[in-house]
């Protein structure tokens, strides 16, 4: 009863921030994202009836805080009565720092667990399942631009593009390692109850989800680069506007975004999106990928430069 599955990263242009029903983790709105090729997350997965409890090893050693949720997905996936679990994962960029390895992490664990538990799936069912451990998760079983809707008891997860349709490149601007001060799921929750702007955020999600959906059918870059600033902003500010505040961004963070402005005063095909975290991921034109890499490994305060084209969704290995 032992399967391995493999998922990248999904990087959201239009967010996601705000749960309509926790208990099932259902978004309160719909979100765009792009799907990584070149980072990955695989997960081993391997029942035994003769173990008491999970165990959880990343990149080889023993890993116990990321095991309960990991752990909870496995129960959505296979059920409460499963039998107990060796998870193995592998990944090749830094957890827990606003990376998306969640999302990674769960879409490759849930088609893992259905596997190895003899289940099949759909893709869709398998998005519904993964969303249900981590909503940005769901986005993760599919390739290229993929859009999450926020409708009914489920959410429906399709491809808007495929990866090869649109070739653009992600440049992340790692600057700062080490877990975040406070948890996406945490982060959303204090939002929803406290920030003036929430509700406006939520009214508004539907028409940056069009104009981001017509730039993508019609290759816009410009007016992707718009809208998904806009909304990155947008994110950022019902954050900022909730109490306790919420603010991932350091000063590197805020430098990255100047070298990314006088990279598109300079003509460059670039725009940046941030997510819960200080690390800013500059999404370009392969055309111009050398010099956003270059530019933003100049930048004050940049630790670490990781580079991505777009790739497929999770799969089984
Ligand atoms: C800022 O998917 O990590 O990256 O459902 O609580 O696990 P949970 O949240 P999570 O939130 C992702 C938030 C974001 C925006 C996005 O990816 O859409």
């Amino acid at each position: 009863m032992r399967a391995t599955a493999t998922a990248q990263p999904n990087i959201a242009l239009i967010k996601y921030w705000g749960k309509r029903d926790t208990a099932l983790n259902l978004p309160a709105v719909g979100s765009i994202s792009i799907t990584l090729s070149d980072l990955f997350t695989s997960m081993t997965v391997d029942f035994d009836d003769a173990l008491e409890q999970d165990v959880l090893h990343v990149n080889n050693e023993r890993n116990d805080t990321l095991l309960p949720r990991l752990s909870h997905a496995l129960d959505i996936a296979a059920g409460d009565a499963r039998p107990r679990a060796r998870i193995h994962s592998e990944c090749n960029f830094p957890i827990a720092a606003g990376l998306a390895s969640s999302a990674s992490s769960f879409a490759a664990v849930v088609v893992a667990a259905s596997a190895a538990m003899g289940i099949e799936r759909s893709v869709g069912e398998l998005a519904n399942l993964a969303g249900r451990a981590s909503g940005s998760a769901a986005r993760s079983l599919y390739g290229g631009f993929v859009e999450l809707e926020n409708s009914g008891d489920a959410v429906v997860v399709s491809e808007l593009l495929p990866a090869d349709a649109w070739p653009l490149d992600v440049v992340v601007a790692v600057t700062a390692t080490g877990p975040k001060p406070v948890g996406s799921t945490e982060a959303m929750e204090i939002s929803r109850k406290t920030s003036p702007f929430y509700e406006r955020w939520v009214s508004d999600q539907p028409d940056d989800l069009a104009s981001a959906r017509d730039a993508i059918a019609s290759r816009d870059f410009s007016a992707l680069a718009s809208i998904a600033e806009h909304n990155c902003l947008k994110m950022h500010s019902v954050m900022w506007s909730s109490r306790p505040p919420i603010v991932y961004w350091n000063d590197a963070t805020l430098a990255c975004l100047q070298t990314i402005r006088q990279l598109q005063s300079d003509g460059v095909d670039v725009f940046f999106t941030i997510d819960a975290g200080p690390q800013v991921k500059a999404v370009c034109d392969k055309a111009h990928t050398d010099r956003v890499e270059a530019a933003l490994r100049a930048t004050d305060g940049v630790r670490n430069i990781l580079r991505s084209g777009l790739g497929e969704g999770a799969r089984l290995s």
